[in-house]
Parts: structure tokens; C-alpha cells; sequence
């Protein structure tokens, strides 16, 4: 079976792939459905087509979300300027236990989208709500709140880069139907690039994504996989974003008026189409605290709003306001799994004889890193456990607050999550570099490239618990789910270890 990539690639070889990219320009609406179909797409029901979700739980509210898109790849929606839509919440399936309802105005301003902050809920409940407007309903999708007092058990999945182009989505087919409290999305929620990795093959799609309707464009291809729609209907999302939102490795400081314009055109475009509970589609608030129960505290990240430059000495990754509430929240942190929400890779990863692989990430960094995590050492904070996307591999990685110094305590975990679909290195690069990462990187306990899906945390007062879970291929949309290894941190001991059931699952790198 040839996936979406593959399909593309013959088709740009055939010198057809204006017909087959759906964005291309110069297609037609119609054009432009038929040409998703092709790559496996389709959409709810008008006016619903993107489907629903919700997300941010705290114990006492959900945000609701939805879009009116009836034609969802046209450049203009075919809707009046304001639409009214309602709301329901049920505490069944059914939606005949209503717990409150409303409505409110759609504008074509915020793309006819639609988030509801709902109050006055019941912690740690399940509901389940739905939408109306245009005389249609849309599907009912289930979210949950957050607990208070004490919590014996959370379980929880992370997605994080799902390139449309790349692959199917078995991995949020996976999450959809997983018994799960709430999902977290670590990032490259799109990717703002051509559709193929040859450059020739790029040059194809004519101008980049730039423009409001762009992006508004290619947030609805990727909800045109029934996938995503259906893991968002089933659980609440907590979301934070990386770079592909916007553009490769952008940070906030490049003021030209153009990328400005861009910008702010790629964060209006993320706000409508994601459950986000903001005061403002510009400029998202997407770091936040929040507490399930007893049992954790989500410390979620913003690494990319307020970042300066890379490699610079009084560089920054998170911004001096959001650095002052970071490390406030890890001198005031409570007893409880302290998690962060981190989009991407905080630990250390060296080159054989100096350097870096990526300083895109927090190596880029260094000084702001070594004050995070001295932080960390000197306040004694315990049970961190910090979670990334990003690298399209898996790692799991001791955090010390000097990874130079091996004798440097270890102070927390990071684990690392696959991808959902975009594109790893090949598994030659992956078997020959597993074990020169590992020989350079002391702290590195894991590395496995080869896999695509999503991480599955269980967590209990006395142990936190990541399941790697995998798809067998990503050209095949229902691909079935399996365990590839699981990774344990018991509560007051800082460091992790592979659980012995799966210790001799394949990797490229293994820490004897
Ligand atoms: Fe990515």
C-alpha cells in the first residue's frame, strides 16, 4: 500500500503534482476535495467537518471547541459573518442528561470557530457534549475534569509530529480508543513545509504557507483524517506547540515586519482550530500549571513564543517571564509527580568530540538549562518526570543538572516519544548512531528510531509508568498497536528502569 508520501512522490515524478497536493494553487475547491480524498482524507458533516473537542480540563471546567467549515480547503467559507451555535453538556452518551447548555456567536473573524470555557462541572467526571448550528448537529465527543484531593491512578497518552504528508494516523486511531483520563499534544501539530522531502518535489507547491487562509488551509487537510478527529472526540487535550506551527526552527525574536505578519497568521490559525482556552488568538497563554488530583502537577511549556536566537550566551528558551514562573513553581512545588510538558529535548545530546546535534532544543540553551535544573538540585524538588517530542525517535535520558559532571546527581527523567508519523532517520543512520549518542551521552539509558505511534503514561502514588506504544506502519491508517517497551520511575528514587518483561525489545541503544 503506497502511503500519502509515496503517493505524492510518484505523482511528482509523473510531473502531476499539482493535481495531487491538495493545497497546491490554482486548484478549485472541488479540485482540492478530490485531491484529498486521494490521500485518505475526509470530514465529518458540514458544517461540523473538523469535528469537536475539548480541552484544558480543570476541576471545575472544559473548554469546548469546534469550527464551521463546510467547504474545509476553500480559501472563503460559505457562512454568513456571524453564526450562532449551540452548546450542550450531558453526563451520558446519550446527551439526555443535560448539565448545561448555551450558545454563542460564531464570527468569520476567528474562522467561525467556536471555544466554550464551560463552568460549574463536577471533578473528576466524565461528560460528554455536542454542538448545533445551521439546523445539523455535530458527532458527541467526550471529555473528563480534573480530580481533586487524593488520586490512585491517572492514565494519560502523548502525540506529538503528525506530518499529514508522512503517513495515516494509526497512532491517534490508538489514542482514540485507549481508556485514557486526558492526552497531551507535545507539538508539530502541522508542518507548515511542502509535502515531500526533495527539495525538487517542494518547488512544486508554489508559495509557502504565509497567509491566514494558508494556515487555516492546512490545519483542516490534517483534521481530514478521521484519526486525529476521532482522538480529540474521545479525550480532552492539554497542548502545548513547537516550531512547525509557524515555520522550521523559528524563535520569537525576529521582528522583519513579514515574519511578523506570518507569525501571527500561524497563532490565530493554531487558537481556531485546537480547544484552547486563551483571552487571546495572537498571542496564545499556552504555559500553565495543572493539577490532577494529588497525584500530579502538568507544568506545561511554551518553548517558542519567547525564545531569542540559539547558541547565544545570554540566550533564552523560555523568556524571562516565563523562566521567573518556572522556577517560582519548582520552589513552591508540592509532594506530587512533578511533569513537564516539553516540546522539545531538554537533556543533553553531545557529539563524539564536542558539539551538539541539534541546538535548536534547550543544548542551544546551555546557560538557561544549567539555571533551570541547578534550580531544581537546590530546591530539592523531587518526581520530575519530563515529557518530549520533537526528535521523531524515542530516547529516555537520566536529567542531571550538569551533564558534563557524571557525578552530578540525577534529578528527574525525560522521556522522549516517537512520532506519529514524521519522518525518523533511516534505520541505518539509527543502528550506526544509537550507540555513538549513547557512548557521548552518559545519561542517555535509550534510544530507538525505527518505530512510529505514541507514549501511554500510568501513573500511582508509587510509580510513574511510560508505555511505549507503536504502529506497525504508517502507510496503513488501521496499522494495530503494540506495547514496544515499558519504563518505570519509582516515587523518591530519581531515575528510571526498563521493566524486565521487555528489556529484550529491539532498539539501537540500550544502556547495559
Ligand atoms: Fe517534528
Amino acid at each position: 500500500m503506497l502511503n500519502r508520501r509515496d503517493l505524492l512522490r510518484a505523482a511528482a515524478a509523473a510531473g502531476a503534482l499539482g493535481t495531487v497536493w491538495p493545497l497546491s494553487a490554482g486548484l478549485s475547491p472541488a479540485e482540492a476535495h478530490a485531491a484529498a480524498l486521494d490521500l485518505g482524507a475526509s470530514w465529518d458533516p458540514a458544517p461540523f467537518t473538523l469535528g469537536v473537542g475539548s480541552g484544558d480540563p480543570l476541576p471545575d471546567s472544559v473548554v469546548l471547541w469546534t469550527r464551521l467549515a463546510p467547504e474545509p480547503l476553500a480559501f472563503e467559507q460559505p457562512l454568513p459573518e456571524i453564526v450562532e451555535v449551540e452548546w450542550s453538556v450531558a453526563s451520558d452518551r446519550t446527551m439526555r442528561s443535560r448539565v448545561a447548555c448555551g450558545s454563542v456567536a460564531s464570527s468569520n473573524l476567528l474562522g467561525h470557530s467556536v471555544h466554550v470555557p464551560v463552568h460549574g462541572l463536577r471533578p473528576g467526571r466524565t461528560y460528554y457534549y455536542q454542538f448545533s448550528a445551521l439546523g445539523k448537529r455535530s458527532r458527541v465527543g467526550r471529555t473528563r475534569t480534573a480530580p481533586v484531593g487524593p488520586v490512585s491512578r491517572v492514565r494519560f497518552a502523548t502525540a506529538n509530529c503528525q506530518a499529514f504528508h508522512d503517513g495515516f494516523y494509526a497512532a491517534h486511531r490508538g489514542i482514540a480508543a485507549e481508556k485514557l483520563d486526558f492526552v497531551v499534544h507535545l507539538g508539530d501539530y502541522i508542518y507548515e513545509h511542502g509535502q515531500v522531502g526533495g527539495a525538487h518535489v517542494r518547488d512544486h507547491e508554489g508559495p509557502a504557507v504565509l497567509s491566514l487562509a494558508d494556515y487555516r488551509r492546512r490545519h483542516a487537510l490534517y483534521k481530514g483524517d478521521p484519526s486525529l478527529r476521532d482522538a480529540h472526540a474521545a479525550h480532552p487535550f492539554y497542548l502545548t506547540w513547537d516550531d512547525h506551527e509557524v515555520v522550521n526552527d523559528y524563535s520569537g525574536t525576529d521582528g522583519s515586519a513579514p515574519f511578523v505578519k506570518r507569525r501571527a497568521a500561524a497563532y490565530q490559525a493554531w487558537y481556531e482550530h485546537l480547544p484552547i482556552r486563551s483571552g487571546s488568538a495572537l498571542e496564545p497563554q499556552i504555559h500553565r500549571r495543572r493539577q490532577w488530583g494529588s497525584l500530579i502537577d502538568l507544568t506545561v511549556l511554551d518553548l517558542r513564543q519567547y525564545r531569542s536566537a540559539q547558541n547565544l550566551a545570554g540566550g533564552t528558551i523560555l523568556g524571562a517571564e516565563q523562566k521567573k514562573w518556572l522556577l517560582d513553581g519548582i520552589s513552591g512545588a508540592r509532594e506530587a509527580w512533578q511533569v513537564w510538558i516539553n516540546s522539545i529535548m531538554l537533556s543533553q545530546l553531545a557529539r563524539t568530540g564536542g558539539g551538539y546535534y541539534f541546538t535548536d532544543q534547550w543544548d542551544g540553551f546551555l546557560a538557561e538549562r544549567r539555571e533551570v535544573l541547578g534550580h531544581v538540585a537546590a530546591e530539592g524538588m523531587k518526581d520530575l518526570v519530563v515529557l518530549t517530542g520533537d526528535w521523531h525517535s524515542a530516547f529516555v535520558d537520566d536529567i542531571r543538572p550538569d551533564f558534563d559532571d557524571v557525578t552530578s546527581p540525577v534529578i528527574g527523567t525525560e522521556f522522549t516519544a516517537h512520532s506519529v508519523t514524521s519522518g525518523a532517520y533511516s534505520p541505518e543512520w539509527n543502528a550506526a548512531n544509537g550507540p555513538v549518542m549513547g557512548a557521548a551521552n552518559p545519561h542517555l539509558k535509550y534510544f530507538e528510531g525505527n518505530r512510529y505511534g505514541y507514549d501511554v503514561y500510568e501513573v500511582t502514588p508509587q510509580r510513574f509508568t511510560t508505555h511505549m506504544k507503536v504502529i506497525g506502519d504508517r502507510r496503513d491508517a488501521s496499522s494495530p498497536v503494540s506495547t514496544l517497551t515499558t519504563f518505570h520511575v519509582d516515587r523518591g528514587k530519581a531515575g528510571s528502569y526498563e521493566d524486565p518483561a521487555t528489556v529484550g525489545s529491539p532498539a539501537q541503544y540500550r544502556r547495559p
